[in-house]
């Protein structure tokens, strides 16, 4: 019997990923490897530029590269067309940043249904879920509020919210609590860590914060292009 444990989440070898200006390639990844099993936290550390959140873009298909193999949910993201990529997209992972980019005309529950009703999930179903969600996240009481009416701390839950609604199997958070203040920040990593451990997904966690990064179960740092263990 399979070990769901020990199922691969993220499979990348050889990596490269660079610009060309001119005759010159400037390389932002170098012969990278990573490897990132079914339910687990993992942080990718390093400093300004070094090519996290390219990395992150790379793994949720938003983002192309030059050379290597990078499998994620099962799937090649070499050569994938457009259409491939948006699906990959709405079926495996889903995105916590650091701007939370909460769709300003939409209220709070609408923004969160909104991934579901991209995936043609019924109006009411989605509605459901959604408030499951914004419940766990401790916003039962804001769900008609609009983005413009949330803190900053709130407007980060309910960006969880979204990103969580559709129990994709990995999450791609980038400085998910790049915006907040100290005791927000702690509240959102706990939430966070607590939803992890009840729906067990994969988490990448792109972060400059020591504190967020050691809720990771492995940490990880990028230096010259390549991923090192911490
Ligand atoms: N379209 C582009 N053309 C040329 N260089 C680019 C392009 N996009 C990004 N870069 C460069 O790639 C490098 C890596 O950028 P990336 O955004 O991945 O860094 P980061 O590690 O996420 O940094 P930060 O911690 O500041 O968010 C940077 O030096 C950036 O200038
Ligand atoms: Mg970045």
């Amino acid at each position: 019997m399979t070990n769901t444990k020990d199922l691969i989440t993220i499979s990348v070898r050889g990596l490269q990923k660079y610009y060309q200006v001119l005759d010159q390639r400037y390389h932002i990844l170098d012969g990278l490897d990573f490897e990132v099993k079914a339910g687990e936290i993992v942080s990718v550390e390093g400093a300004s530029g070094v090519g996290k959140s390219t990395l992150l873009n790379i793994l949720g298909a938003m983002d192309s590269f030059n050379e290597g193999d990078v499998e994620v949910c099962g799937v090649s993201l070499k050569n994938l067309s457009e259409r491939q990529r948006e699906m990959f997209r709405a079926e495996k992972i889903s995105f916590i940043f650091q701007q939370h980019l909460l769709l300003p005309d939409f209220t709070a529950i609408e923004n969160v249904m909104m991934p579901l009703l991209i995936s043609k999930v019924p109006n009411k179903e989605a509605r459901q879920a959604a408030f499951a969600m914004l419940e766990k996240v401790g916003l039962a009481n804001r769900t008609e509020s609009f983005p413009s009416q949330l803190s900053g701390g709130e407007s980060a839950r309910v960006g969880v919210a979204r990103a969580l609604v559709g129990r994709k199997q990995l999450i791609l958070a980038d400085e998910p609590t790049g915006n907040l203040d100290r005791d927000n920040s702690r509240h959102l990593m706990d939430l966070i860590k607590d939803l992890q451990r009840e729906f067990q997904f994969s988490l990448i966690l792109v972060t400059h914060d020591m504190e967020l990064a050691s809720m990771a179960h492995r940490r990880n740092r990028i230096l010259s292009g390549k991923l090192n263990p911490l």
